[in-house]
């Protein structure tokens, strides 16, 4: 029998051991005992981190919805697989059994391929968390199709940006979203994206907010009347283990997003493995990840980790303000939630509320508390641990990446000690490597370096869709044969990781992650702007909000200081989505800038930060003259 569910500690040091002595043998096992193949591997890996080329279970042939709806039909049909919990609390709650979800995703698959999609194909979905989103997602996994679900908060140009990258030719959108009290026009967002996007042929239309839309002739349909008319059963593709499965976009230091390609067999294994130890998932279970799935940790832990050990996952459309502060703890007490995985950011929003808010909900049910997206303070930790938890419910600090597919470093509940803002331990297979700057390992505890993997696990990204240097150079360029997550990390004296943050120019905001260069090239844009640079700066709710220092054209500065930074934020809202907007701008006559030309970040962040006892030596800038001037008007 394989170790599919660890249940102490010692069983996970040994299977740990057991998994990185012999990963083949271990991840064989996993994958053979508890999934549907179609047709066995003929390898269970083979790798070359230079290259970069990784292959899981190749040879092996499946379909990943058969493993995450099919499978269950026997003995979990009419059992709950979606719990859809509107944003509005007097719309009632669905529940879609196994049952139900594969009729509904047979049918979406039908009309997907009634309109020309293909196996191989990609499709974009850009709709609100309502029940068709899963169901688009799986649809396209079951006829072999590779969605791309971009966000539903993106704007109409991060959009476009997208649907052309990866050439899609089939979106999936509604006529609109609820957003607490507020609507938003989606199809009019994707009309104006598809101006950019001669490949699109079709889009089909979930009705949400039943406004009045434009429907373009030809290209636009309701997508209800054909879900009803489609046939209710859809034979699953097959596909092999290294197919694509989807693509999902993330922000990187330079301008153009990466989408990041997810493949079909190992991500399926690794996605199921870990959402079952670190939620310590049970067969009657109601689990809740409060994530939107245009996010990973939707696609991993919302959608196919949950469905593939035929779980109960819950979906929120609406937002944990609406219609008070107390909506995320109503939905736990009403649906009786048993892990609830959630987000710092919004811990810290929460925390700053009436304790009342929290404390009228009967919160027994709980038994895990997950986070996600960014450090967890040790002010959230607490909070969370008293207040939601009562002391009862671990917290498991999960700390992964679009990249990784799936949880990397992690407690697992009722199994690891937890301490407050630490990651813990490595999840089984995971092999984690803090280096220097000169690329050495760091050995030994107590230590802090460049947070790196040495070896493959199943759900790694297999490359940037069309790209593949990009990959190499992003992620195994930096430290030979490592991946490089971009993050720096502590080993502290028993072993544990603390992540310390990004050590490149991604910040991590409302655990959004957002590359500075995407941001600066939006606000260069503005006919007035002649330069800019964004950095990160602490904040209680956000984590890091945004602080850019903008230098004028001439044409600009006889302009209304307030009236420019509304535009410059309008402008980030339209190139990139109002989540990347900045809460401070200063102008500026110049940058801090080396001989070679390139921004001292590092000064800038200071100045943000409001510490600026610090700033090391700056005689050597370019420009040295400029810090003072900043620091002087510093907001
Ligand atoms: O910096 C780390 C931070 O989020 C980054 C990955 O962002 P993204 O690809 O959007 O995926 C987020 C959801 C998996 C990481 O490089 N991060 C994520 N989880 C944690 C974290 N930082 C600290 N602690 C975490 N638990």
């Amino acid at each position: 029998m394989s170790n599919y569910h660890i249940k102490h500690l010692e069983e996970y040091f040994q299977v740990y051991r057991k998994s990185v002595r012999n990963p083949e043998a271990f991840w064989e096992e996993i994958a053979e005992e508890h999934f549907v193949w179609r047709k066995k591997w003929n390898n269970v890996l083979s790798w070359d981190f230079t290259k970069p080329e990784i292959k899981w279970f190749e040879g092996a042939k499946l379909n990943i919805t058969e493993n995450c709806i099919d499978r269950h039909l026997p003995t979990r049909g009419t059992k709950t697989a979606i719990i859809f919990e509107p944003n509005n609390p007097d719309e009632e709650a669905e529940h879609i059994t196994y049952f139900q979800l594969h009729e509904r995703v047979s049918r979406m698959a039908n009309v997907l391929k009634d309109h020309g999609v293909n196996k191989g194909d990609r499709v974009c979905i850009y709709l609100p968390m309502i029940p068709e989103l899963a169901i688009a997602v799986l649809a396209c996994a079951r006829i072999g199709a590779i969605h791309s679900v971009v966000f539903a908060g993106f704007s109409s140009n991060a959009l476009s940006t997208r649907i052309n990258d990866s050439d899609c030719k089939l979106v999936i959108t509604s006529d609109g979203s609820y957003r607490g009290n507020k609507t938003i026009d989606l199809k009019g967002i994707v009309d104006k994206a598809l101006e950019e996007c001669p490949g699109v042929k079709n889009v089909l239309v979930a009705k949400r907010i039943n406004t009045k839309i434009d429907m373009k002739a030809g290209r636009d349909k309701w997508l209800q009347p054909l879900l009803d008319e489609a046939y209710a059963d859809c034979v699953a593709e097959i596909m092999d283990a290294e197919d694509p499965l989807f693509i999902l976009y993330t922000s990187g230091s330079t301008g153009k997003p990466k989408g990041m390609v997810h493949t079909t067999g190992g991500y399926m294994v690794y996605t199921a493995y870990t959402f079952k130890n670190v939620f310590q998932y049970r067969e009657d279970d109601v689990y809740w990840c409060t994530a939107d799935i245009g996010w990973i940790t939707g696609h991993s832990y919302i959608v196919y980790g949950p469905l593939a050990n035929g779980a109960t996952t819950l979906m929120f459309e609406g937002i944990p303000s609406y219609p008070d502060s107390g909506r995320f703890w109503e939905v736990i007490e009403k649906h009786k939630v048993n892990q609830f995985y959630t987000a710092p950011t919004a811990i810290r929003a929460l925390a700053k509320e009436n304790l009342s808010f929290v404390e009228k909900h009967d919160l027994s049910s709980l038994k895990v508390l997950g986070s996600v997206g960014e450090p967890i303070n040790e002010e959230a930790w607490h909070w969370y641990n008293n207040n939601v938890g009562k002391k009862q419910s671990p917290i498991v600090d999960t700390w992964w990446q679009t990249e990784t597919g799936g949880i990397m470093i992690t407690p697992i509940p009722y199994v690891t000690p937890t301490t407050p803002t630490y990651a813990t331990l490595p999840f089984i297979g995971i092999q984690p490597a803090l280096m220097d700057e000169e690329g050495n390992e760091i050995k030994g505890n107590q230590v802090e370096g460049r947070l790196c993997i040495k070896f493959p696990w199943p759900a790694i990204a297999r490359t940037i869709w069309g790209d593949h240097h990009r990959y190499r150079d992003t992620y195994f360029t930096a430290f030979k044969n490592n991946y490089f997550t971009g993050d720096g990390a502590l080993r502290d004296a028993v072993g544990y990781y603390r992540i310390t943050g990004r050590v490149d120019d991604v910040i991590i905001v409302s655990g959004h992650n957002l590359g500075t260069a995407p941001i600066e090239d939006a606000i260069n844009e503005h006919p007035a702007v002649a330069e800019s640079a964004i950095v990160g700066f602490p904040h209680d709710v956000k984590g890091n909000a945004l602080y850019g220092y903008v230098i004028l054209k001439e044409t600009g500065e006889t302009r209304d200081r307030d009236n420019l930074r509304k535009e410059i934020n309008q402008q980030i809202t339209e190139h990139i989505g109002p989540i990347a907007k900045l809460d401070k701008i200063q102008f500026v006559s110049g940058l801090p800038k080396t001989r070679s030309g390139k921004i001292m970040r590092r000064i800038l962040r200071k100045i943000a930060s409001n510490d600026i006892s610090n700033l090391g030596d700056t005689s050597t800038l370019l420009n040295p003259e400029v810090v003072q001037e900043i620091i002087d008007n510093a907001l």
